[in-house]
C-alpha cells in the first residue's frame, strides 16, 4: 500500500548526477551526504531503510532571504517534518534565458535541508514558466474556452499540445534531472501541478485532428458515430472539424465528448515525456502529480495515474471559495478515496492546508484542532505522507493570503505548534502503522465519461454526477462504510457492494464486468440514466438502460424531467428500506418496466403512481438495485444501511453523529481511527475488543472512550 523501494530511497553514494549536469554558467557543485548524526531520532517517522510515512511541508526558499533558511529548517525539525516540496514554481528562478541557469541558491538550499536529514520531492517547474519565455512567442500560450488568448500573469497560461513549449518543458526538467535525480535527498519528483486546463489553440486543434484520425479512422465513420447528419454538418474534411468551443450554443455531443478525452490523454503525453526524462536520470525515486481530488472533472484522473508510482492530491478544505463556518468531512473523505483508487499502494496528500486560505479574500481560518484533525483523516484514510501548504506565508504575489504555518513575519504560529504536537503524535503512532493499509468491502464506480457526457448534457439541472455520487459517498461515510473508488475498468473482485451513480457512457466490457460481479455474488446499485449512451455520447438505440437492460431485468418506459422544487412520493415494499418511504424532493423520474426484476418502490404520486421506481434483479448469486428516481440525500441515507445489509457490508464501528470511524490493517493488526468532526466532546463504544492508544498513554483502552470537539484517538486493536 505504499511506495518502497528497498534500499533504493537514498540513490546511494556516488551517484553520477553531477556528470551530467547541463551547466552552462553554473559552476557545479559537490554534494555532502546528509550526515546520519545531523538525523535527530523522529526525523523520519519510522523505519530503518524505508521511510514509512512522510510529514512534510512545501517550502519556497527562493522566495526568502537565504539567512533565513537555517531557522526555516531548524523549525521543520522542531516539528519532526521529514521531506519538503521544493522548486514547484522556480523555473524563471532557474533559468534567466534559454540554457542559462542558475541553481546555486537550490544547490544551498537542498544541502541546508538534506543536512538535517530532510528528503527533498523536487517539483519540476512548468506549471509556471518564465516571462522571457512566455513574451518571446505568445503561440505557446492557451487559448480559453472562448477563444481568447490566456495573458501572461497568472500559472497554467501554457499549451499543453504545443512542441515549441514542450522542448522547453523538456530542457529545465532534464537539467533538474541531470543535476539532482542522483541526489542523496531527493527521494521523488512532483510533474508539474494540478493538471486539468483546456487548451482551445491552433496547435490543439491540429493535435485533435490528428486523435481523431487514429480513433475513427475515417471522416465518414466519424460522421456517422457522431450523427453529423443532423443539422447538417457533414464534415468534408478533417480541416472543418471544429474546437467544442463556447460559441453560446452547445456542440455536437460525440464532438464535446471526444474533445475532453484528447485532452485527457494530450496531458498524458504531457505528463509522460517528463516520467521519460526523469526515470533514467533518478532511479529508484518516486514519480507522482498533484491531482485535486474528486472535485477535479476536467481531465480522466485514471488516465494520469497510470504512469505515476502513485497519486498525491490537495486537501484544502476551508478556502475563500467556501465560506462556510461548517467543513464538511465527507467531501475530504471522498477525495481521499478517489486518489487512493487511482494507483494500488497508497497516495500523498501533496498539499495539506495550513492556514487560512484565500487569493484576494481571507478564508475562514481553520479553527484550533481543524489542521490536524484533517490531516489525520488523511492519514486514516490510507495517505503515505502529509505535507503541509505552505511553510510561510507569502508577502508578496497572489497568493498573499494564502496562510502557511508560518505568519508572513516568519513568526511561530498556533498552527505551526498544533502540527508539531502531531509531528510527535504521528512518531509514536507510525511504528504500529506502517505497512498496514485500508480495504474496502464497498466500491463506487468513477466513470470519468459519464461525467463528461452529463457536462456536455446535463439533462435535468438536479442531475449533477458529482453530487448525486458525492450525496451516495456521503451516506456510506455517514455509516462508517469504508469505500474505494474504483475505474470502470478496475478489477472488481472482493468487493460485496458496488455503486456506478449515473453510469450513463457504458461500453460493451463495462456491461460485462458488471455482471461477472453480480453473478460471483455481489451487489450491484445502478441508477437513473445509466447506460444511456454509447460510446459516441449517442443515446442508444434500444430502450434504456441499453447494454446494461438484461442484468438489470428491467426497461424505461419513460422518464420524468422534474422543475426544481418537485417532489415524489416513493413506498417502498421491503422493510429494509422503509425509511426511504415519503414524498422526496426529485428532479427526474424513470418508470421501470420490470422484466426479471422485482419492484421494491412504487412511485405514489404522478401520472405513474403505483408503477415501480426501484427494483432489484437476482442473477447468478448476487443482485442489481435499479433506482429509478433522482432525490436528495435523505433517500440515499435511508437506502444505505440496507444495501449494506442486504451485500453483507458491515460499518467499521457504530459512532454518533461527527465521529469518523477508520480502519487500516495488515493481516492480523488493525488500527482504528475516530475522529471527532463536531464541536461537542463524543462518547464512543468500542464493542468488546481491547485497544490501546497509540498517541496517549499506552494504557490499555475497553468499553468506550471519550473524544474532545475536533478530538483524534489512534486506537492499536488488540489480537484476539
Ligand atoms: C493549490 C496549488 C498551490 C497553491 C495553492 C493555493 O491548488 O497547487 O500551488 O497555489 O493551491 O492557491
Amino acid at each position: 500500500m505504499r511506495y518502497r523501494r528497498r534500499g533504493q530511497q537514498d540513490g546511494g553514494k556516488g551517484s553520477d548526477h553531477r556528470k551530467k549536469s547541463g551547466l552552462k554558467q553554473e559552476e557545479k557543485t559537490s554534494w555532502t551526504e546528509p550526515r546520519a548524526a545531523n538525523r535527530r531520532p523522529g526525523a523520519m517517522i519510522q523505519g530503518s531503510e524505508a521511510v514509512m510515512f512522510h510529514f512534510g511541508v512545501d517550502y519556497y526558499p527562493e522566495q526568502w532571504p537565504e539567512d533565513r533558511w537555517p531557522i526555516d529548517a531548524d523549525l521543520m525539525m522542531r516539528a519532526r517534518f521529514t521531506c519538503v516540496r521544493l522548486a514547484e514554481f522556480s523555473w524563471g528562478v532557474l533559468e534567466h534565458a534559454a540554457g542559462t541557469f542558475d541553481f546555486g541558491w537550490l544547490d544551498r538550499a537542498m544541502e541546508l535541508l538534506a543536512g538535517r536529514g530532510l528528503k527533498i520531492v523536487m517539483g519540476t517547474p512548468t506549471a509556471s514558466p518564465p516571462s522571457w519565455l512566455m513574451q518571446a512567442d505568445r503561440s505557446m500560450a492557451r487559448v480559453s474556452e472562448t477563444g481568447q488568448v490566456v495573458a501572461y500573469g497568472n500559472r497554467r497560461g501554457y499549451c499543453p499540445s504545443h512542441a515549441g513549449y514542450r522542448a522547453h518543458c523538456r530542457r529545465i526538467v532534464t537539467a533538474m534531472a541531470d543535476r539532482y535525480g542522483a541526489h542523496p535527498a531527493v527521494i521523488g519528483w512532483q510533474i508539474d501541478n494540478e493538471f486539468g486546463d483546456r487548451c482551445f489553440c491552433a496547435s490543439c486543434a491540429a493535435a485533435f485532428r490528428r486523435w481523431l484520425l487514429d480513433r475513427h479512422g475515417t471522416l465518414g465513420e466519424l460522421n456517422r458515430r457522431w450523427g453529423t447528419a443532423f443539422w447538417g454538418h457533414l464534415y468534408r474534411s478533417w480541416e472543418d472539424v471544429p474546437l467544442p468551443l463556447a460559441s453560446g450554443s452547445a456542440p455536437n455531443p460525440g464532438l464535446a465528448l471526444d474533445f475532453r478525452r484528447f485532452v485527457s490523454d494530450l496531458y498524458v503525453e504531457f505528463q509522460r515525456e517528463q516520467i521519460d526524462v526523469i526515470r533514467p536520470r533518478s532511479p529508484g525515486r518516486f514519480v507522482t502529480h498533484n491531482f485535486m481530488g474528486f472535485g477535479s472533472d476536467t481531465l480522466d484522473q485514471h488516465l494520469l495515474a497510470r504512469d505515476l508510482d502513485f497519486a498525491s492530491w490537495d486537501n484544502y478544505p476551508r478556502t475563500q471559495w467556501h465560506l462556510s463556518a461548517d467543513v464538511e468531512p465527507a467531501a475530504a473523505a471522498l477525495s481521499h478515496d478517489t486518489t487512493r483508487g487511482l494507483k494500488p499502494g497508497g497516495f500523498w496528500v501533496m498539499e495539506q492546508q495550513a492556514g487560512s486560505a484565500g487569493w484576494e479574500i481571507v478564508g475562514v481560518p481553520p479553527r484550533p484542532g481543524e489542521l490536524a484533525l484533517w490531516a489525520w483523516q488523511a492519514v486514516a484514510r490510507g495517505a503515505d505522507a502529509v505535507v503541509f501548504f505552505r511553510w510561510r506565508s507569502a508577502r508578496f504575489g497572489t497568493e498573499q493570503h494564502w496562510h502557511g504555518l508560518l505568519d508572513h513575519d516568519g513568526s511561530v504560529t498556533r498552527r505551526y505548534e498544533e502540527i508539531a504536537a502531531m509531528g510527535a503524535s504521528l512518531t509514536a503512532v507510525a511504528p504500529r502503522v506502517d505497512g498496514t493499509a485500508v480495504s474496502a468491502e464497498a466500491a463506487m464506480l468513477l466513470s470519468f465519461e459519464s461525467r463528461f457526457s452529463l457536462q456536455i448534457q446535463q439533462t435535468n439541472p438536479g442531475l449533477e454526477y458529482r453530487r448525486h455520487f458525492a450525496a451516495f459517498h456521503r451516506a456510506l461515510h455517514r455509516a462508517n462504510i469504508t469505500v474505494d473508488v474504483v475505474s470502470p475498468g478496475d478489477d472488481l473482485a472482493g468487493y460485496r457492494l458496488l455503486a456506478a451513480p449515473l453510469f450513463t457512457v457504458v461500453l460493451e466490457d463495462h456491461a460485462r464486468r458488471l455482471e461477472t460481479f453480480v453473478r460471483g455474488g455481489g451487489t450491484l446499485v445502478l441508477t437513473f440514466g445509466a447506460g444511456i449512451r454509447d460510446k459516441h455520447n449517442a443515446i442508444v438505440d434500444s430502450r434504456p438502460p441499453g447494454r446494461l437492460r438484461e442484468l438489470c431485468g428491467l426497461e424505461i418506459d419513460e422518464c420524468d424531467s422534474l422543475p426544481p422544487g418537485a417532489k415524489r412520493g416513493l413506498r417502498f415494499l421491503h422493510r429494509r428500506f422503509a425509511a426511504g418511504t415519503g414524498r422526496h424532493p426529485a428532479c427526474w423520474c424513470e418508470v421501470l418496466r420490470l422484466t426479471g426484476a422485482e419492484p421494491l418502490a412504487v412511485y405514489t404520486d404522478g401520472h405513474y403512481r403505483g408503477r415501480p421506481a426501484v427494483a432489484m434483479h437476482r442473477l447468478g448469486a448476487g443482485r442489481v438495485i435499479y433506482l429509478g428516481v433522482a432525490a436528495e440525500q435523505p433517500l440515499y441515507d435511508a437506502m444505505v444501511p440496507g444495501l449494506c445489509e442486504m451485500a453483507g457490508v458491515r460499518p467499521v464501528l457504530r459512532t454518533p453523529p461527527g465521529v469518523e470511524a477508520v480502519e487500516r490493517r495488515d493481516g492480523e493488526r488493525q488500527v482504528l481511527f475516530l475522529l471527532n468532526h463536531g464541536d461537542r466532546p463524543r462518547r464512543v463504544r468500542l464493542g468488546r475488543s481491547r485497544f490501546t492508544d497509540l498517541a496517549g498513554d499506552g494504557r490499555p483502552l475497553h468499553g468506550h472512550v471519550t473524544l474532545p470537539p475536533l478530538g483524534v484517538r489512534v486506537l492499536d486493536r488488540a489480537s484476539r
